[in-house]
């Protein structure tokens, strides 16, 4: 069998966890939701969610991975075989997930090969957003080549293994991605009548706070943080026993929700100086912002930017669920990652094949009423996602006691990020019934 993987340093762990944490996510859910949700009192709600759910639930993941060191499906059960189901549907809600990003993933490569090109030629802009987007996705050979293309990325990146590949790729990625961010922030905020932008980020009204706002914020925090899907107990399952982790339980959440801030700075003050509606999105990515480039002194320049920058994002997140899809595989049945990883990546390039053609020939067809895209989105992301974060703090709250993470945390030196007592109440009580409460109202509400 081949030896396990490891993070080499614990920058390059935070690198990683960071990478699959910041993605589409960040840049086309969070800002919008905000600017609609009632601005500052959005992201204040946001901040707390995270903080009593996001931050305990992270750690767990983080606490598992390292003491199991195995795959997630393999860890459940080593913890508990009742929990296995939680392992199992955490590997599923993968391929659904990578089936749809890997889609957009290619939408985006196409823009980005298009500013690249932009950037040596006399035509530096798409002229005609809309169009040239409808026109793009509604051909089903060009949406499925270059889904193609974004799959083949993540498998060169995956296939190099832990250190190699993804510690290596998001050391590099994800520096650049902050870099461009700011470099873009500046521009935005620069234009005139870019004040318009922040008041739709930050003007709070807390009258938007209904309950399903609130529920779109905390299925929100889990699919930008990443939990529940097991991800963070796969890269948490290749740490060395040496390193202390508390710190990364905060920090990757804060820089995810910094990226997704400075995200509504970059994309909002521009959208507003320039007289567009707010969208979000698709819309938002791939005709309204080329539609601000196309206005902008240097548009072919910061267009390349941006969508290098979205493109790192949706990598980084991309190879962790690779990752995540194929570590049962790879460990259960002693299969060499060079074989089992392009194997998966195949499935679910084919599982993903109905939602890349539903902006075309599969246009009509509906599953419970929704698209392709939307119904993947919502068993991986509502459905699945729910289920693991759910399964993870009665598991750690109730069955194996939050003694168990807080020792595996004290190997490393004493507990302390805001104290035993408040992870230990947050697991135990104010997890379990905030996502027992938002299943019950998004339930009702379909209903
Ligand atoms: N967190 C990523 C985003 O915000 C998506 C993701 C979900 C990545 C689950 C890995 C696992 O876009």
């Amino acid at each position: 069998m081949e030896k396990r993987g490891q993070f080499t340093s614990k920058f390059g762990f935070i690198m990683a966890s960071i990478g699959s944490a910041i993605g589409l996510g960040n840049l086309w859910g969070f800002p919008y939701k905000a600017g609609m949700g009632g601005g500052f009192a959005f992201i204040l709600v946001y901040l707390i969610f995270v903080g009593l759910v996001g931050f305990p639930i992270m750690l767990c993941e983080f606490a598992i991975g390292r003491k199991a060191r195995v795959n997630q499906i393999d860890a459940y059960r080593k913890f508990d075989k009742r929990f296995t189901i939680a392992g199992v549907a955490g590997t599923i809600a993968a391929f659904f997930i990578l089936a749809f990003y890997g889609v957009l993933g290619g939408w985006v490569v196409n823009y980005a090969v298009k500013y690249g090109i932009n950037l040596f030629s006399s035509t530096n802009t798409i002229p005609q957003p809309q169009q040239y987007f409808n026109d793009f996705v509604s051909n089903g050979a060009s949406a499925l080549i270059f889904f193609i293309i974004f799959m083949v990325l993540t498998v060169f990146i995956v296939i190099g293994g832990v250190e190699n590949g993804i510690e290596k790729a998001s050391k590099i990625m994800m520096p650049i991605l902050f870099l461009f961010l700011i470099l873009i922030i500046v521009r935005s905020l620069t234009l005139p009548g870019a004040s318009k932008g922040i008041e739709f980020l930050f003007k709070p009204d807390f009258s938007k706070l209904t309950p399903s706002t609130l529920g779109m914020a905390l299925s929100q925090m889990f699919f930008s943080l990443s939990l529940g899907i097991g991800a963070m107990i796969t890269y948490g399952s290749y740490l060395s026993n040496d390193d202390n982790i508390q710190s990364s339980a905060i920090i990757v959440p804060l820089l995810d929700t910094v990226a997704a801030i400075l995200a509504g700075l970059a994309i909002f003050p521009a959208v507003f100086a320039l007289g567009l509606e707010p969208t979000q999105g698709p819309s938002l990515m791939f005709i309204t912002l080329p539609a601000i480039f196309n206005q902008m002194y240097m548009g072919n320049v910061f267009g390349f930017m941006f969508f290098v920058l979205i493109l790192f994002a949706a990598l980084s997140s991309s190879i962790a669920l690779l990752e995540i899809a194929s570590s049962f595989f790879m460990e259960h049945f002693k299969l060499k990652r060079k074989v089992i990883i392009p194997i998966i990546a195949a499935i679910i390039t084919l599982w993903g094949t109905p939602v890349a053609l539903s902006f075309g020939v599969l246009g009509d067809v509906k599953v419970l009423g929704m698209g392709f895209l939307d119904f993947y989105d919502f068993i991986g992301e509502y459905v699945l996602m729910t289920f693991g974060a759910l399964a993870i703090s009665i598991l750690i709250g109730w069955v194996l006691k939050p003694k168990m993470v807080i020792d595996e945390m004290e190997q490393n030196g004493k507990f302390r990020f805001m104290g035993k007592k408040y992870f230990s109440f947050t697991i135990k009580f104010i997890a379990p019934i905030l996502i027992l409460a938002v299943m019950i109202m998004s339930i009702t509400s379909m209903i």
